[in-house]
């Protein structure tokens, strides 16, 4: 009796202490050059940051021509992630209707239950997790069909559910509390729920966890298992440009990741079950947190082609974002901030000004497009008492301090005259009057532009990013 005692102390305190588990949404159209070697390579930089499992988005494969090859990665991808001891689960893009070809549910419980014997299969409450991106749009889906699926699986491999239903999450943004009943009411048959706004919508402010506390709060008073799914992104830019301004947006995003993870951390923190990364590598929508593969080699295991959206993908690295999140899903899961053993300031900005007119892209058409601050933002983490100077053009030393009691955060404005050579952004960190690290963006800020591009470039100045992460 004792020793059983003893065992089930432990483990309900390992429990707590690792109570949010950490996926980042992957977009599996874009491994097509993918061999095991590389899946575990993803896993493995993504383990170094905390990130438990990637949820794997796909359409369906007859869907768009020459996806015949989704489910030969999904399989590697599974062999990679035993070998890592990392978890998958699925999230099946069902927000595609323009091919006519849609997820049915003996398809979807077959790719499923391929997958229950692994030891990389995600569960919640035991059951297997399955997620979306979408489901409550195109017609042939909705309750009944998710209800359909549970009903096939349940006698022989029965599942959670959580899918992201975005008619929900989008009115939630002005009525919470109406919208996840309304979620509850509509959608019976789902266990959980994955709220995919992670970005202001439309508006220009800082996020709070309101809809997400709304939402948590439906599936508990409803008698649901779970999971709530909490999504937690960088950034939002897209342009398709196709002359359609509802396909060219960006969200105020100056600040955002480390905004919302202040949210999940320290006392009042909010603690959702899952937290949703969005996303590991959706370049097109510039939330991505892998590094870029190589632009040119065609041959790489992580090519990907990325067509008119590579004028404003290639050269904006994102990695050093990891950094920020690391820190956070460490104390998120700790129940602590970790300690500062390095020094490290991260920095990032755009690489024109928002009113530049550019020659390529659909440039003035870029819906909220007066809402990113024009300026160079840092998040700095130093193990001792400093102060972060940045520079850009002629505003110079724009300074802020730092100290290892945690992060802090500064920024410099574009100057208004910007050249159209530009001006490299440059940040030091200084202590005793010493300058101990310095360094200068990849890329300068300039007045012109060949392609409009709202998606920043993310830079670090102190210890590297492969002893950081
Ligand atoms: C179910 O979907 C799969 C994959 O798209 C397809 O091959 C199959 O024909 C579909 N089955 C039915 C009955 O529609
Ligand atoms: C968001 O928060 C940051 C940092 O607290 C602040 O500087 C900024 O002005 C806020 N943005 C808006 C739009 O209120």
């Amino acid at each position: 009796m004792r020793s059983f005692s003893v065992v089930a102390a432990a483990s309900a305190m390992l429990q707590a202490a690792h109570a949010t588990d950490v996926f980042a949404h992957f977009m599996v159209q874009n491994a097509y050059a993918y061999d095991v070697d590389q899946w575990k390579k993803d896993m493995s930089s993504a383990q170094q940051m905390g990130i438990d499992g990637f949820a794997m988005n796909w359409v369906p494969p007859e869907c768009q021509s020459g996806l015949s090859w989704v489910p030969d990665r999904i399989d590697d991808a599974f062999t990679a992630a035993e070998q890592m001891g990392f978890k998958l689960m699925h999230s099946f893009d069902m927000s595609y209707s323009d091919c006519y070809i849609y997820w049915n549910q003996t398809y979807m419980a077959d790719a499923i239950s391929k997958y229950s014997g692994s030891s990389a299969a995600y569960r919640w409450n035991s059951n297997m997790l399955v997620s979306t991106y979408g489901g409550d749009q195109v017609d042939q889906y909705g309750n009944e069909f998710f209800q359909g699926l549970k009903d096939n699986m349940k006698g022989y491999n029965p599942i959670s559910l959580a899918p992201a239903l975005t008619t929900y999450s989008l009115g939630a943004w002005d009525n919470p509390q109406s919208s996840a009943s309304k979620l509850m009411s509509d959608y019976p048959s789902i266990d959980g729920y994955l709220n995919w706004q992670a970005w202001p919508l439309d508006s220009d402010v800082n996020m709070t966890t309101t809809s997400d506390e709304a939402f948590k709060s439906a599936l508990k008073s409803n008698g649901k298992s779970g999971p709530y799914i909490m999504a937690v992104s960088p950034w939002q830019y897209k342009d398709l440009n196709n002359g359609n301004p509802l396909d060219a947006w960006v969200a105020y995003s100056d600040m955002l990741l480390a905004k919302r993870f202040e949210s999940l951390t320290g006392d009042n923190a909010f603690q959702p079950d899952i937290i949703e990364l969005l996303t590991w590598n959706d370049f097109c929508e510039s939330h991505y947190l892998r590094d870029l593969p190589d632009q040119h080699d065609t041959s790489a295991k992580d090519y990907v082609e990325l067509g008119d959206m590579g004028a404003y993908v290639w050269g904006q690295n994102h990695a050093p974002w990891r950094i920020i999140a690391k820190y956070y899903i460490h104390w998120m899961k700790f129940g602590a901030p970790p300690a500062i053993t390095m020094d490290q300031v991260i920095f990032w900005h755009r690489i024109h000004p928002r009113g530049a007119i550019c020659s390529g892209g659909s440039s003035t058409g870029i819906r909220n497009n007066n809402y990113p601050d024009d300026a160079v933002f840092a998040w700095a983490l130093v193990k001792d008492q400093s102060t972060i100077s940045m520079s850009i053009g002629s505003n110079q030393y724009w300074t802020f301090d730092a100290d290892a009691s945690g992060p802090a955060m500064g920024m410099v404005p574009f100057p208004l005259d910007i050249s159209f050579d530009g001006a490299k952004p440059e940040v030091s960190i200084m202590r005793n009057g010493q300058t101990i690290e310095h360094a200068q963006s990849a890329q300068p800020v300039s007045s012109y532009c060949s392609y409009e591009n709202f998606n920043p470039v993310v830079n670090l100045v102190g210890q590297g990013i492969n002893d950081g992460l």
